[in-house]
């Protein structure tokens, strides 16, 4: 800490001069999360706030998709993202053609679309969803049957706990993704005592086999309130990083992946992002009306 001591003052500082606001993902490393960040929390939690932000600037310590959201959400701000490179894989593994054609191949049957997608594919999209409100959303849109898309994993772990049929893509993430159920059985041998959380990202035989699923905020909620002796976050590593500094008298075990996406961001590059007003997202005006509708339903829904 003391090596970015000089980094984290002079961001502080910068933001002040600049106006600007730090919106950081829970997966962000703990300087970000702890030293710099003015605001953190999952998805949902960063989208409800883009909302409310009043500085003229938005830095967004996640991934582009994130900042996306926030431009959307707040289109009046000059929203920067410190490497525009930090993408997502569900993000990138549809279009929005692929869902014009979906819809054309089911046709009248709502489309849910999980927030990590481009702004084009949230535009061709009835209402979004994050791993929070999934299940909700789902229940709430009309109709029996529902395309969502593009996490085939979140898909299958929602259509477990709802009526609905779900159609889904065949996207996942690429952090998430790798974590078997014989992953899980081997963390309970090694640590029997411990309990295991994960994120529904996850295929859904580890979910199956875990003790409590929910997104990165239900997660820290879980942790906090349950406080149980020994934890492992089946998630992203800078979780059990992050909660760990806010919570005594529980053990953190490792059993995580690192998100090559989140990890590009850093003190350096924020602090370029600052002194230099630069990435800035921008959103095709055409596309603005129709991919905000499509999150602020979502955000309406989930109230
Ligand atoms: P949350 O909405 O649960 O924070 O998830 C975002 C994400 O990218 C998880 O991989
Ligand atoms: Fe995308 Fe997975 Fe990284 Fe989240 S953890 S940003 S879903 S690649």
């Amino acid at each position: 800490w003391p090596f970015y001591a000089p980094l984290i003052f002079e961001i502080n500082r910068l933001k002040k001069e600049k106006d600007a606001v730090i919106l950081a993902h829970n997966y962000q490393t703990p300087q970000i999360y702890h030293g710099v960040a003015d605001i953190v929390g999952d998805s949902l939690q960063l989208a409800v706030e883009a909302t409310k932000v009043t500085q003229q600037v938005i830095v967004q310590c996640g991934v582009h998709f994130m900042a996306e959201t926030s431009k959307l959400l707040n289109p009046s701000k000059t929203v920067l993202i410190p490497d525009s490179r930090a993408g997502c894989s569900l993000a990138s593994s549809i279009t929005a053609e692929d869902v014009i054609a979906m819809r054309k191949m089911y046709p009248g049957v709502p489309v849910v679309t999980y927030v990590n997608t481009s702004a084009a594919v949230k535009a061709v999209t009835d209402v979004c969803c994050t791993s929070s409100n999934a299940v909700d959303i789902v229940n709430r849109v009309e109709g029996d049957t529902v395309i969502m898309i593009p996490d085939q994993y979140l898909a299958r772990n929602t259509a477990k706990l709802t009526h609905k049929k779900i159609i889904t893509w065949a996207g996942s993430c690429e952090v998430h993704e790798t974590f078997t159920a014989d992953d899980i059985s081997e963390l309970r041998h090694a640590y029997p005592t411990a309990k295991i959380i994960a994120h529904p990202e996850c295929p859904p035989e580890v979910i199956d086999a875990v003790d409590f699923a929910g997104s990165t905020a239900a997660m820290i909620d879980w942790v906090k309130s349950t406080k149980p002796p020994r934890v492992v976050m089946v998630t992203e590593c800078s979780m059990s990083d992050n909660v760990a500094s806010e919570t005594t008298g529980v053990d953190f075990l490792r059993g995580c992946n690192i998100c090559p996406h989140m990890k590009r961001i850093n003190l350096e590059n924020v602090l370029w992002s600052l002194h230099t007003m630069s990435e800035e997202i921008t959103v095709p005006e055409e596309i603005i009306p129709a991919a905000r509708l499509a999150v602020e339903r979502m955000i309406e829904m989930s109230r």
